[in-house]
């Protein structure tokens, strides 16, 4: 099958690509783009390891085939990184609040807290809870994920408001 053709903007950049139609979002970003934050878990929708932000709204980027997301505007991790080192507060507050071990979930983990705050700033630990119930970690048993994101949301919106 011959390629098609994918514009996508991704972290501010625009790119122009040609794939081939059954190329899945996340081996775009990952392959072509060589955005390795985004992880692959499991390739089957389960893990949320590659999680990412398709016009401001979280999604499985192993469940998104390229050529879907055409026109969209992608975030992903390295969308955060800034070049003087400054980490988003939801980085900071995993890091503080110890809200990782190995690592390899935390990109998917941020992507989904962040989307998880844009819509409810002030969450409950429930609402974090089944906010993040698409994402798996293997290691930390989740209550310093959850203590993360509780930490972060203050420091975003020190006033407890709600959107
Ligand atoms: S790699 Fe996409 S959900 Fe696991
Ligand atoms: S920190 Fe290892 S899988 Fe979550």
């Amino acid at each position: 099958m011959s390629n098609v053709p994918v514009r996508v903007t991704v972290n501010g950049r625009e790119h122009e690509l040609e794939v081939e139609p059954r190329l899945l979002l996340v081996h775009l970003l990952r392959d072509r783009l060589g955005l390795t934050g985004t992880h692959v878990g499991c390739d089957t929708s389960n893990c949320g390891a590659c999680t990412v932000l398709i016009d401001g709204e979280s999604a499985k980027s192993c469940t998104v085939l390229a050529a879907q997301a055409d026109g969209a505007e992608i975030k992903t991790i390295e969308g955060y990184a800034e070049a003087n080192g400054k980490l988003h507060p939801i980085q900071q507050a995993f890091w503080e609040e110890h809200g990782l071990q190995c690592g390899f979930c935390t990109p998917g983990m941020i992507m989904t807290a962040v989307d998880l705050l844009s819509r409810n700033p002030d969450p409950t630990d429930d609402e974090i809870r089944d906010g993040l119930e698409g994402n798996l970690c293997r290691c930390t048993g989740y209550q310093n994920i959850v203590r993360a994101v509780q930490q972060a949301a203050a420091e975003m919106n020190p006033t407890g408001a709600q959107a």
